[in-house]
């Protein structure tokens, strides 16, 4: 079907009044290769919001939840086989391989466009097309970047209207030659004349999630989930923004953000990389133990930094929305969570109660005595199996945390103070360690390695390395990637942040966590805080300066002198023993691999005897 078949419903009259030519010729070409049945240019609106929930409703795809618990809040069940990012099938297709690195998989662009154009024709029969403008970040904001996403999904629609500013505002700041970065998605799924169509139409056997990093370009074929199809989110507010940011100087990381504020009323900013799944949502919205403090919520999963005129990284939060995973999130591990998501919100993956609520794992003390699991089976307590997937997702607007700071959206951004890098390391990793300088902290942050989470899909619970929580969305070599934060920290007249590296989850020798985490984290981050100040005690040592148990705030907590030891204690053997295969995973980047980091591989050898 080509474009002048496709008739366009309603959104169309945005179509007639958008003037940016290069904008509409690229949709009219989307169009005629994917030939949808109809087009839809996003406004943005509450009715159009309300459009795509009644959509799916209608599909079978979500069930509206009882009004009268969750107001305007639907549960969405995807296809068994299309609940997490999918790495192996997450492609950076630069035009050298070398420049993709180790870190990425890698396909020749042109070949890798042939396979696409094969895969996308044709593939939106039978639906709508949607056209949806989008801002990362403040619209007006010199940090913010505008993109567009076509796709086929209501789903998608829908979740951006939640994670993104989106509609006609965002097109008439791109005005008639704005740039913008493209991205097109199919579920992958063509409906014949009069075909029934599936409750989550996937491809289930091909999944493309495709970066271009030189034209800016994603293409994401065969699969509804969000990090796959939500493409502002991780495809281009990481992925093709860090190249971005490597190419014009400032920095696109996955680290929540959070505002801190001390008894005698003083502000800083915290940034946090964690790998997924690890408590970023959490800790961004920490409600802290230590009397007199205060968090508050700028970000969870995203931030963009650039330097301003006094030489200070301001940040960013890109999304307007919290996409975060349910199971683990209850009233005792983060209440401002729990809040959030009360209304207007998706539900993905999640139980469903006798009442049409959600649920899952962690949510209440007690579990509901019957639900329908995620898989639409009866389930009780003595179901020996998980109610919701593990990787069961909320999206829920950022603006409805109780926690979220005055200044979130603040276009200038906010001026950041300390950076905390974390993996989830059961051993050998202690509670905290601040940096001896910048080259030092990029070096803690390009060495952590965490165990992994159900937020991909594959094996849960193997180490593996994942420098600064970015191995799966690093959009080129991960080797220049580290350069390129050594060379931040060159910038003449730049007044960094100090650096640190933390692991809230050090285990006993059954497995067993030893520190509490959640609202005890703040002891932690109110040291990194004075430590800012220069108010608080650390000793050098071999891996970095560390608090004395002395050192961190321990008051009214149920914890004894010898787990603090523990968890400050510096292994050295257990260090000498990573040393290997740091040297050996650094390798894999060959000449790509900074000297500055090669030279702190081997101090930290020496500092270790
Ligand atoms: C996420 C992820 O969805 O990191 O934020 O997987
Ligand atoms: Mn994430």
């Amino acid at each position: 079907m080509t474009t002048t078949q496709t008739h366009e419903t309603a959104g169309n009259d945005i179509a007639d009044k958008v003037a940016h030519k290069k904008l509409l010729q690229w949709v009219r070409e989307i169009a005629s290769l994917t030939g949808p049945e109809r087009i839809h240019w996003c406004d943005g609106s509450e009715q159009e919001y309300q459009s795509m929930l009644h959509a799916m409703v209608q599909a079978g795809t979500a069930i509206p939840l009882n009004p009268n618990i969750r107001p305007n809040s639907i549960l969405v069940r995807s296809n068994p086989a299309d609940v997490a990012r999918v790495e192996d099938r997450t492609f950076i297709c630069s035009e050298k391989k070398e420049d993709a690195g180790p870190n990425n998989n890698w396909e020749d662009p042109l070949r890798m466009q042939q396979k696409l154009n094969e895969l996308f024709t044709g593939s939106m029969a039978g639906r709508t097309m949607y056209v949806i403008p989008y801002c990362m970040g403040p619209l007006g904001s010199p940090i913010s970047k505008i993109g567009v996403e076509i796709s086929d999904s209501p789903y998608v629609v829908a979740n951006m209207h939640i994670m993104a500013r989106v509609g006609t505002r965002v097109l008439e700041a791109i005005g008639n030659d704005g740039e913008f970065v493209k991205g097109v998605h199919t579920v992958g799924a063509p409906l014949a004349p009069n075909q029934q169509d599936d409750t989550w139409p996937n491809d289930p056997n091909r999944k493309y999630i495709c970066h271009f990093p030189e034209t800016r370009e994603i293409w994401s074929y065969g699969s509804g989930y969000g990090g796959n199809a939500l493409l502002g989110k991780k495809c281009h507010a990481l992925r093709i923004a860090s190249v971005q940011a490597r190419d014009e100087g400032w920095l696109a990381e996955h680290m929540l953000i959070l505002k801190i504020t001390s008894p005698a009323g003083e502000v800083k900013y915290i940034t946090g990389a964690f790998p997924s799944a690890c408590g970023k949502t959490n800790l961004a919205m920490l409600i802290p133990t230590t009397p007199g403090w205060k968090v508050e919520t700028v970000g969870d999963d995203i931030c963009w930094m650039k330097f301003g005129p006094d030489g200070r990284l301001y940040a960013i939060n890109p999304e307007s929305g919290f996409f975060g995973v349910a199971p683990g999130t209850g009233m005792s591990s983060n209440p401002n969570a729990m809040a959030t998501v009360t209304k207007n919100s998706i539900f993905t993956n999640c139980a469903i109660t006798a009442a049409d609520d959600v649920w899952w794992e962690g949510m209440t003390d007690e579990k509901p005595s019957q639900l329908m699991d995620w898989l639409r089976r009866p389930w009780t307590p003595a179901s020996n199996r998980k109610a919701a997937h593990p990787n069961a997702r909320f999206t829920t607007p950022a603006r409805q945390c109780p926690a979220i700071a005055a200044e979130w959206e603040d276009p200038r951004g906010v001026p950041i103070d300390a950076i905390l890098f974390g993996g989830r390391r059961g051993t050998v990793v202690p509670l905290v360690t601040e940096a001896f300088d910048w080259q030092h902290g990029t070096f803690l942050g390009a060495s952590t390695s965490s165990e992994t989470t159900a937020a991909a899909a594959g094996k849960v619970g193997q180490l593996r390395r994942d420098p600064m929580a970015m191995l799966p969305f690093c959009g080129y070599n991960m080797g220049d990637y580290f350069g390129h934060w050594l060379k931040i920290g060159e910038r003449a007249g730049a007044r960094l942040p100090k650096i640190f590296s933390v692991n809230w989850f050090r285990q006993d020798e059954n497995g067993k966590f030893i520190w509490p985490g959640y609202g005890e984290n703040s002891r932690v981050l109110k040291w990194v805080f004075e430590r800012c100040n220069g108010t608080a005690n650390a000793v050098d040592t071999a891996i970095g300066r560390l608090p004395r148990p002395e050192d961190l705030d321990m008051s009214g907590m149920d914890i004894t002198r010898v787990v603090v030891e523990k968890l400050l204690k510096v292994d050295i053997q257990g260090w000498k023993n990573e040393i290997p295969a740091m040297r050996a995973y650094f390798a894999t980047f060959g000449d790509r691999l900074p000297e500055g980091i090669r030279k702190q591989v081997d101090a930290l050898e020496t500092r270790l005897g």
